[in-house]
């Protein structure tokens, strides 16, 4: 009672995102039970904590979550989300489907990540207009419980391509409180940008531009959002970047100033490293040893959603690249391969997965023996094992083709127990603070990745812990807790 009283009387901080902090799943007696929501930027904001006093306003994303909103009027109970005050949003399911699985997750985030194959897509029609209306809705939603929960001033930070026009409707409906937008994604570069109709380019850019101001996770994602807002909006828009000042965006007839941030989201050492030492995860190691038998045999980790732009089926023809060209590796190495379903609504994320796992059974086929197993592959979610790879693993392979920061990278060297060399993407944001001490890849070149991975492999234990301490201490410069204060004293200052 007094929780749900203190949001009826206006938050100070609000936090807005798809994905909430808790998913539910409804048994078959009708019973609830609560799971911490996953993904990157779920991670980055749960360490915020109940004692931020934020309120975090997110969707019901199935019919468990529907079933927990109608239980506690949309105000989820705390014993649910870690002491965190939540507001559930009920959006109509298929407003919800059109706007995260249509617009969000096929057009936004294969744009910002660069999928499309371009000969044969996108095609914006009809089917995509009904959608880009769902879009409209479903921001409105959320605009309007936003508006209704702020207090006085309050400082609202709006998360992701899946809420672009939330800060716009929301300045108009409240134009005292102070809003912040983040992209947890890259940024699309302009000639990219331009594939999208222009009148949804600039409702996107307009969008994110009512914010006080545009946060990314790294200058080149930050750079990109400018470019685009010059190139769409034209000349009524202007991109300031002056060498020892904040940069910002003016646009707009009332030439509104939306200033731009750049805070690259770290790991959390102190939560992984007491995480990983905790029982369960010594357990899983245990399991794991066996899965990968052979005394003194290597291991390369992988640790993904299965999502198109991390690119595990590059990471798989690598590794396979490698057992053929460098035999002497056969059955000296094993590649622990972690790819947990991901928007499996989608088609095109279904056949991704299978051919992820067609392509594992292949390369077992081809180069197995009755005691080496070269590529295991898990595909259910486990966070425990997830940490016991990273403490067992001599190689982390992070290869995405695009990817906003990847935590992946930033929590492997936290947690290694021995050191663990990295082979990193270029177009991950992560390898803009490690790649001094990474082997660096170009997503695309499989013979290259081979050759990283033997690097990796073969290099010399001092080497190696030396990289990993250095690692480290880059991957946790900016911990989630501080990344979220720094954006919140941004927004206030
Ligand atoms: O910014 C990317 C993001 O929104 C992160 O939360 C996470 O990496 C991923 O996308 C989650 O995707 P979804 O919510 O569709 O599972």
């Amino acid at each position: 009672v007094t929780e749900r009283s203190a949001v009826q009387s206006g938050a100070e901080v609000l936090v807005a995102s798809n994905r909430g902090p808790v998913s539910y799943a409804l048994g078959e007696g009708g019973e609830l039970s609560a799971r911490r929501g996953g993904g990157g930027l779920v991670s980055g904001l749960s360490a915020i904590g109940p004692e931020a006093g934020a309120v975090w306003v997110c969707a019901a994303l199935g019919d468990g979550d529907r079933a927990a909103v109608r239980r506690s009027g949309g105000l989820l109970d705390t014993a649910d989300t870690g002491g965190q005050r939540v507001r559930m949003l009920d959006i109509p399911a298929e407003v919800h489907a059109a706007a995260y699985n249509g617009v969000a997750n096929s057009v936004l985030w294969f744009v910002h990540h660069m999928l499309y194959q371009t000969p044969v897509e996108p095609v914006f029609d009809a089917g995509f207009r009904e959608e880009w209306a769902a879009y409209e809705a479903y921001n409105a939603a959320f605009a309007g419980a936003l508006a209704e929960a702020a207090g006085p001033g309050a400082a609202v930070l709006v998360q992701d391509y899946h809420l672009a026009l939330v800060p716009g409707l929301l300045r108009e409906m409240r134009p005292d409180v102070r809003i912040a937008h983040f992209s947890h994604t890259p940024w699309a570069p302009p000639e990219y940008f331009a594939l999208l109709p222009d009148d949804v380019q600039r409702q996107l850019l307009l969008g994110i531009l009512g914010a006080d101001r545009a946060n990314f996770l790294t200058e080149r994602w930050a750079r990109a959002f400018a470019a685009c807002c010059e190139r769409a909006l034209g000349p009524d828009c202007t991109a300031h970047w002056p060498r020892h000042e904040p940069p910002s965006v003016v646009a707009g007839p009332a030439a509104h100033r939306t200033r731009i941030g750049v805070h690259g989201l770290g790991a959390d050492a102190e939560f992984l490293r007491e995480r990983s030492r905790r029982p369960d995860v010594e357990e899983r190691m245990a399991g794991l040893r066996a899965q990968i038998g052979g005394a003194g045999r290597k291991t390369v980790v992988r640790v993904d959603r299965t999502e198109l732009s991390k690119n595990i089926v590059r990471g798989l023809l690598a590794f396979r690249r490698l057992l053929a060209d460098r035999p002497e590796w056969r059955e000296r190495v094993v590649h622990l391969a972690f790819a947990y379903p991901s928007r499996q609504d989608l088609a095109v994320y279904r056949d991704y997965t299978a051919r992820v796992g067609a392509l594992a059974e292949e390369i077992n086929a081809e180069y197995g023996t009755a005691t080496w197993q070269p590529v295991v592959l898990h595909v259910k979610d486990d966070f425990a094992r997830s940490l016991a790879a990273y403490r067992l693993a001599d190689v982390a392979l992070v290869n995405p083709i695009r990817d906003g920061m990847n935590l992946v990278a930033k929590e492997v060297p936290v947690v290694s127990d021995a050191g663990c060399a990295l082979v990193l993407s270029r177009e991950a944001g992560a390898w803009v603070e490690l790649g001094a001490d990474a082997l660096t890849v170009n997503p695309y070149d499989v013979g290259q990745t081979a050759e990283a991975l033997h690097a990796a492999l073969t290099m010399p234990a001092e080497e190696r812990s030396a990289r990993t301490a250095r690692l480290a201490a880059a991957a946790t410069a900016l911990p989630p807790a501080r990344w979220f204060l720094e954006q919140l004293r941004a927004l206030e200052a």
